[in-house]
C-alpha cells in the first residue's frame, strides 16, 4: 500500500514470480495487478480489482490504506487478472456498486456469476465527495469494454492496462525503480503483445491522455507514471504509426529435400523480377516471433510446406498461429508445397490462412521434384501476388 496523492492511494499487488501471461506472453520481470483506493469525503471508490489468486492481500492493503468500505468498485476494463477477485469482494461488501461500461457490465455478470450485483453505467460523473471520478470509453484498448477514469481534482488517469508493463519491483511510482533497462524491456513487450493489434485505438488513446493532461497516469500493471509520461506516451505513439503500403513481399517455407526450397526460389525470383522488395526465408533459419513480424510486415506473403506424415510442418504452424490475427484480413497470400504421398499440408495451410481472412491467391503442389509445369505454376501464382501490390 502506499499513498500517492491526498486522497489516492496505491493498492494492487505485485506477482513477481510470474513467468508465463495470457498463455502467450513471457513475462521475466513478473507483472503486478494494480488497484486503486480514491477516499472521498463521503464516498469510498475502489479503481480496478485484481487476479483472484490474491484477494486476501488486496483486503490487507485496503485495511493498511483505512478502507472499512467500499462504495463504489469502477471496473475500467473485465479481464479476470483485474476482475477474478470481485466476486469474494462481493461477499465481503454486498453493497458495493459496480462502475463500469455496459459491456463490462454484461462481462461481469459471466465473470462474477452474481448478475444481481449492484451496478451503475459509467456516464455521469461520480460524487465521492470533494472529489469526483469521471468515465470515458476507451475501446479496443485493449478489450471492447475498456474505459478511462479520470479524477480531475487530483489530475489522475486511470487508464487500465494502456502505457503499462508487465513489470514487479518492489517500488509503485516511476521514479523510484532501480532498475530503468529492465523496466522499458518489459513495457516494449508489454506492448507489442498486447497493443500491437490495435496501433490506431493506441493513437486515440494518447490523444484521451493528452486531452486530460493528467499529471500521473496509474495502469493497471507496471509503475505509476510520472516524470516518465512523456517518454512512454511517445514511445507508444512511435510504435503505433500506421505503415504506408509498399511493394514488400515475404515468402517463408520449410523445405525437407530442397523441392519447396526450389518453389519458393521461383516464386521469389518472379516477384523480384517485378519490382517487389523481396524477403525469402527458410523458417529453420528465422523462426517466429520473428517470421511472423516479417509476415505482417509484408505486403504479400508466400508461405511453402512440405507434408510429412499427413500434416503440414510444425515450423509452419508455428508462424501460422502466430500471426496477428487482428489484422490479417485481406493480406494476400499464396501456399505451395512439394510433398510426396498424399499432400495434405498446403490445404492445411490455406485453410489457416482463410479462417485468418488473408485472401489467398491459390495453392501449388508439386509431388515430389517440382517439374516444368510446377514452376510455371508457382510463376503464375507469383504473377497474380504482384497484381495485387498494383
Ligand atoms: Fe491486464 Fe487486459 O488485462
Amino acid at each position: 500500500m502506499q499513498k500517492l496523492t491526498e486522497r489516492i492511494f496505491a493498492v494492487g499487488v505485485q506477482n513477481p514470480t510470474l513467468r508465463v501471461f495470457d498463455i502467450i506472453m513471457q513475462t521475466e520481470y513478473g507483472t503486478t495487478y494494480n488497484a486503486y483506493l480514491v477516499k472521498g469525503d463521503q464516498k469510498t471508490a475502489l479503481i480496478d480489482g485484481v487476479h483472484a489468486r490474491f484477494f486476501d492481500v488486496l483486503m490487507k492493503n485496503l485495511e493498511a490504506a483505512g478502507c472499512q468500505k467500499v462504495d463504489y468498485l469502477v471496473v475500467n476494463h473485465a479481464e479476470p487478472d483485474h476482475s477474478g477477485a470481485i466476486a469474494e469482494l462481493l461477499k465481503v461488501f454486498p453493497d458495493m456498486e459496480i462502475v463500469a461500461t455496459p459491456g463490462g457490465l454484461k462481462n461481469l455478470e459471466q465473470i462474477t456469476n452474481r448478475p444481481d450485483f449492484k451496478r451503475r453505467p459509467a456516464k455521469e460523473p461520480l460524487d465521492l465527495g470533494g472529489v469526483t471520478l469521471q468515465f470515458e470509453a476507451a475501446p479496443m484498448l485493449h478489450w471492447p469494454d475498456t474505459m478511462f477514469t479520470s479524477c480531475p481534482e487530483e489530475k489522475v488517469l486511470f487508464t487500465c492496462d494502456f502505457l503499462g508493463a508487465h513489470y514487479a519491483e518492489a517500488v509503485v511510482v516511476d521514479t523510484e525503480v532501480k532498475y530503468p533497462d529492465r523496466y522499458m524491456h518489459g513495457f516494449t513487450g508489454y506492448y507489442q503483445a498486447i497493443f500491437g493489434p490495435f496501433k490506431p485505438f493506441v493513437l486515440a488513446g494518447l490523444a484521451k491522455v493528452e486531452a486530460f493532461a493528467p499529471a500521473m497516469v496509474c495502469p493497471s500493471h507496471g509503475p505509476v507514471l510520472t516524470e516518465t509520461l512523456p517518454k512512454v506516451m511517445e514511445l507508444y505513439r512511435t510504435w503505433s504509426q500506421p505503415q504506408p503500403k509498399g511493394r514488400k513481399a515475404a515468402v517463408a517455407y520449410v523445405s525437407a529435400y530442397g523441392c519447396t526450397r526450389t518453389l519458393a526460389e521461383e516464386i521469389a525470383k518472379v516477384l523480384t523480377e517485378g519490382g517487389a522488395e523481396v524477403d525469402l526465408f527458410d523458417l529453420l533459419d528465422r523462426p517466429c516471433p520473428a517470421a511472423a513480424e516479417a509476415v505482417m510486415s509484408a505486403d504479400l506473403v508466400f508461405v511453402g510446406t512440405p507434408t510429412i506424415n499427413r500434416d503440414a510442418l510444425k515450423p509452419v504452424w508455428d508462424l501460422m498461429t502466430s500471426l496477428d490475427a487482428v489484422n490479417t484480413k485481406g493480406k494476400p497470400v499464396g501456399i505451395f508445397g512439394s510433398y510426396g504421398w498424399s499432400g495434405e499440408g498446403v490445404p492445411m495451410i490455406s485453410a489457416r490462412a482463410k479462417s485468418l481472412n488473408m485472401k489467398v491467391l491459390g495453392e501449388v503442389r508439386a509431388v515430389f521434384v517440382p517439374s516444368e509445369a510446377d514452376l510455371q505454376a508457382v510463376r503464375e501464382l507469383a504473377a497474380a501476388g504482384l497484381k495485387e501490390l498494383g
